[in-house]
């Protein structure tokens, strides 16, 4: 096999991608650390303290005996904070997701999926076995018009809060129609988990990943009792891998007390207020968003990397999304804020990207 070829190919075509080592110096505008609990000195000592009491690993999967009380606790107040049944823990979100359809492989006829979903989703779709069927995004006719050529059980697939347009799902709209036909509804709240209040209909398979707005690892997926027994019994990514450390349990349930005070919400929201009244005044080409995910479309993989550089060289890590992880065209900076910003941070941020470009 010619892998250089490849790579060269990539290379000329703008596509490779850089592993870079991560800059302190930057202000950093494209981790998705909504609510700045990755450095929170209680989230910290939290996980120093779980490793002193349960050590660095899990040493074996849930299943065997890898499931430890912080575990067992995180899952109760994961639960509880969703408002479901049940919780249970995945390594990662990415797993997660793919955890959710190989436990339903065998129960599924038909899948549905949002254009823009993001690649975890699809690639389970893929992985399962079961066509891949995608309706536009966030439209609710088209879903319908879809759904009613179906037969047999069905499942809707739909991020939260879209990863890189930063909008939201019409989750009351998709549950709706979902029930007139029985489908399942799986959201993917990985944005919006932490940053906005859990909208999750009943009956519904909710997942939310743990290395964003939580700010540690680790993904869970939350619904009905029934439906997470099952999952326990039937998701080979649960069933088959070394369990999260247990120190990140600890970390995560520090990071879920944080969140509910609401304090560090309260910061990211006034930096989403202000980055829009900016972004406004400066007219730049920012799609409407009201999370933490800002995307301005800058169209070409070459152009987008040329920006990103240049705000890196002033100090401001942005990522430069390219396609074919976003369509033709649509090529963008996506900017991600938190609530660690500065409204000074965000103001040179935006008066920089104004001279970029
Ligand atoms: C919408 C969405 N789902 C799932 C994932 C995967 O989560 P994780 O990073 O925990 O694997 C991500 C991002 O990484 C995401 O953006």
């Amino acid at each position: 096999m010619n892998f250089s070829k490849t790579l060269k190919e990539l290379e000329q075509n703008h596509l490779y991608r850089q592993i870079k080592v991560a800059d302190d110096r930057a202000v950093d505008f494209c981790s998705n650390d909504y609510l700045g609990l990755k450095n929170h000195p209680q989230v910290i000592a939290a996980f120093k303290s779980g490793a002193d009491k349960y050590g660095v690993g899990a040493g074996a999967s849930h299943l065997i005996n890898g499931h430890t009380g912080a575990h067992q606790e995180l899952e109760e107040a994961l639960a509880d904070y969703t408002g479901q049944q049940k919780a249970l823990l995945f390594s990662t979100g990415y797993m997660a997701n793919i955890g959710v359809f190989s436990a339903l492989k065998s129960e599924l006829d038909w899948v549905l999926q949002d254009k823009l979903n993001h690649a975890s989703l699809i690639d389970a779709n893929h992985l399962i076995g079961l066509p891949l069927q995608r309706y536009l995004h966030n439209n609710i006719g088209a879903l319908e018009s879809k759904i009613v050529k179906q037969t047999g059980q069905g499942l809707i697939a739909t991020d939260g809060v879209f990863s890189m347009d930063g909008d939201r799902a019409d989750i009351v709209a998709i549950a709706t129609i979902a029930a007139k036909s029985s489908a399942l509804v799986l959201q993917d709240d990985a944005h919006g988990f932490g940053v906005f209040a859990s909208n999750i209909p009943q009956h519904s398979i909710y997942m939310a990943t743990l290395g964003k707005a939580a700010g540690t690892m680790g993904a869970f997926v939350a619904g009905d009792a029934d439906f997470i027994d099952f999952l326990a019994q039937k998701s080979r990514p649960y069933i088959y891998t070394t369990a999260l450390a247990p120190a990140l349990c600890v970390a995560t349930l520090k990071s879920l007390e944080l969140i509910k005070t609401g304090a560090q919400n309260d910061k990211l929201q006034s930096n989403i207020d202000f980055f829009q009244k900016l972004y406004k005044e400066f007219e730049l080409p920012i799609l409407s968003s009201n999370s933490a995910i800002m995307p301005l479309i800058i169209a070409g993989n070459q152009r987008v990397i040329k920006v990103a550089q240049t705000l890196l060289d002033k100090g401001f890590k942005v990522g430069a999304i390219r396609s074919p992880t976003v369509a033709t065209g649509s090529e963008r900076l996506r900017i991600t804020l938190s609530a660690k910003h500065t409204h000074k941070q965000i103001q040179q941020l935006i008066e920089q990207i104004k001279n970029a470009l």
